[in-house]
């Protein structure tokens, strides 16, 4: 949602920044803009609707400056134009802001500032911070700062210019992630380390409540309320490589096509072949009280959601713990019972997801222990959470997930088996759970080298305006996981149903202009998912299967290898993750940024 990128140092600012924002794209692309200081100290401003090209275009030739910040939109308040994207400055022009989050109540202050006088440029929340800031009686801009973000209820992080202080950038954090990058005799600042590593591997995240003062050779750190905090620069785990397309036309097919090292790097050192089981070192969770579990819920948001589906059923199946997934945006606003013997586990790829942030935030408030399920080291929920792990997938750049929904399930298999192996998984259990493990990247390979058969079938189907997804207990996270890819990369209208309710009403849809996409696993619902192509195919409608055997009913089967029955989901979703790319690449769609998304949502 957004993205923030800022340099203070020696070097010519404006490249810089638009090379951050180029890479800070995926978070938000409707809008950019960027303020430099000029040579006679004055802010020099320049926006455009659109993409960070459109806003390079309109940079004039002159326009040199050492200091800067600059922003890329993803429209909360107020449509995309050149006018609501940020900077946003104070009516003196003196003050310019960059803010992602939201400003819960700038209608109310924007009411109050109007009344007395206060002239505003767009429709934005943001500016209202930048005239609190511009009327904020406090001597130095950190004052200023604080004494403004005092007035304001919501989530920011925020960078700041001051005509009157040109030798520092002030930033702040509430709920929107903030990350110095510290160089030589420079200064980084952003919204995701995607936009620094290129200059510098040292970074410090702030936390929430922080604020930090930038200048060319120096930052220091402290509360809203101005006392000191430290801040011990960490090394990003990430080459800047690893932030490229690396040779492939788009980060969704770089990234699916990473999957089996990101697998392997997801089992790398955890597994313990002597106990038959794996070490998941920063879960927090004594044996004992792995051992009183008397439930888990976890909790994420879309895609990761799905992944918790997959998840919850692996814990059952192997540790045979009560467990299910829930939409964490859902959970928090039922008032859910929160029971002290319930683990909750927080899913996120990006470890900023507001909803899931909020559902953890308000778990602990209640005492209940919370476990995060993260891709995003340093992330909040990662720091908010009692213990957990990292999923290592690397950085994913496409706003659609594909690897870190794939190592996420990986994730789960692990801490399933974890905890299996803790209650009552037996040991030839856990060694075949092992092996099937070990079997993942290879058999990922082999998946990825059938593409061709896959993009040739997506070309069949591109033409559908709807389609079908159907699966069964293991198989039906896998279909709404493959709907969810084909909607929002393709903009087909997709639906996924469990196959045993087609009877139940979705049976009316089976047309010939509607298919299907059947997940036909073979374990030992085999002969009922093959019941349901049977009455798909008697009224005429085109089946494609996801199966580890030619499906006799259908029109066209995906075969996959087979792995053992428990882990089957985590390769069956693969193929579907590259017939939605095909099919979003027949189509001509803008496939790393579809349209009205974002990576990251860092807003309710
Ligand atoms: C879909 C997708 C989203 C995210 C969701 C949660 O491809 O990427 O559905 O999964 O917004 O994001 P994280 O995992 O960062 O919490």
């Amino acid at each position: 949602m957004c993205g923030i990128v800022g340099y203070i140092g020696r070097r010519d600012v404006a490249p810089l920044l638009l090379e951050g924002l180029q890479r800070l794209e995926y978070r938000g692309y409707d809008s950019a803009g960027i303020v430099i200081t000029g040579k006679s100290g004055e802010l020099k401003t320049v926006k455009a609707k659109g993409r960070v090209r459109e806003l390079e275009a309109r940079i004039p030739k002159r326009f040199a400056g050492t200091t800067g910040i600059a922003h890329t939109r993803w429209a909360t308040h107020g449509a995309p134009s050149d006018e609501n994207a940020h900077p946003h400055l104070d009516a003196d022009n003196k003050v310019a802001v960059v803010h992602n989050g939201i400003i819960d109540n700038a209608s109310e202050l924007r009411a109050k500032l109007t009344a007395d006088g206060t002239v505003f440029a767009s429709e934005t929340d943001t500016e209202v911070l930048a005239h609190l800031i511009g009327r904020a009686q406090a001597e130095t801009l950190e004052k200023k700062v604080s004494e403004a973000l005092r007035a304001v209820e919501g989530t920011y992080g925020i960078a700041v210019m001051h005509r009157d202080f040109p030798d520092r950038i002030v930033v702040a954090r509430n709920g929107s992630p903030v990350v110095l990058g510290i160089g030589e005799k420079e200064m980084f600042v952003a919204s995701d380390v995607a936009a620094l590593v290129a200059h510098t591997r040292q970074v410090v995240t702030l936390g929430d409540g922080e604020m930090a003062t930038l200048k060319a050779d120096d930052f220091r750190t402290y509360t809203t309320e101005g006392s000191r905090t430290t801040a011990t620069p960490t090394t990003v785990e990430w080459e800047a490589e690893s932030y490229d397309m690396g040779g492939h036309d788009t980060y969704m097919h770089k990234e699916i096509a990473e999957q089996a090292e990101a697998v392997d790097r997801v089992l790398r050192g955890r597994i313990d072949d002597r106990f038959a089981t794996v070490h998941l070192g920063g879960l927090n969770l004594e044996p004992g009280e792995a051992r009183r579990v008397r439930r888990i819920k976890i909790l994420g948001c879309g895609t990761s959601y799905h992944a918790g589906q997959i998840g919850a059923q692996l814990i059952e199946e192997l540790a045979r713990i009560p467990s299910d997934a829930e939409p964490a945006s859902e959970f928090r606003y039922r008032n859910p019972v929160v029971d002290p013997d319930t683990l909750y586990v927080a899913v996120s790829q990006s470890g900023e997801t507001y909803d899931v942030l909020a559902a953890v935030q308000e778990l602990k408030r209640k005492g209940a222990r919370v476990l995060g399920v993260v891709n995003v080291v340093g992330s909040a929920i990662a720091r908010e959470a009692d213990g957990g792990t990292y999923v290592h997938a690397g950085p994913e750049v496409c706003v659609v997930s594909t690897k870190c929904f794939t190592n996420t399930v990986v994730a789960f298999a692990l801490l399933a088996l974890h905890l299996g192996r803790i209650r009552d998984l037996s040991v030839s259990d856990g060694k075949r759970i092992i092996e099937g493990l070990r079997r993942l990247p290879g058999q990922i390979d082999e998946i990825l080298k059938t593409e061709p058969e896959i993009k040739k079938l997506a070309r069949e189907y591109a033409d559908a305006k709807s389609m079908l997804f159907i699966g069964r207990v293991r198989g039906y996270p896998v279909a709404r996981e493959a709907s969810l890819k084909l909607k929002e990369v393709s903009y087909i209208h997709a639906e996924a149903y469990p196959a045993s309710e087609l009877k139940h009403g979705p049976l009316a849809l089976i047309e010939p202009a509607m298919p299907t996409v059947a997940i036909v696993p073979d374990d030992d619902l085999l002969e009922k998912n093959r019941a349901a192509l049977e009455e798909i195919k008697a009224r005429s409608g085109r089946i494609l299967a996801v199966a580890h055997q030619v499906q006799e009913k259908a029109d066209h089967t995906i075969v996959v290898p087979k792995n053992e029955d428990e882990l089957d989901p985590i390769l069956m979703g693969i193929p579907l993750q590259l017939f939605a790319y095909h099919t979003a690449l027949a189509l001509g769609r803008d496939i790393d940024k579809p349209r009205n998304l974002a990576k990251s949502v860092t807003v309710e």
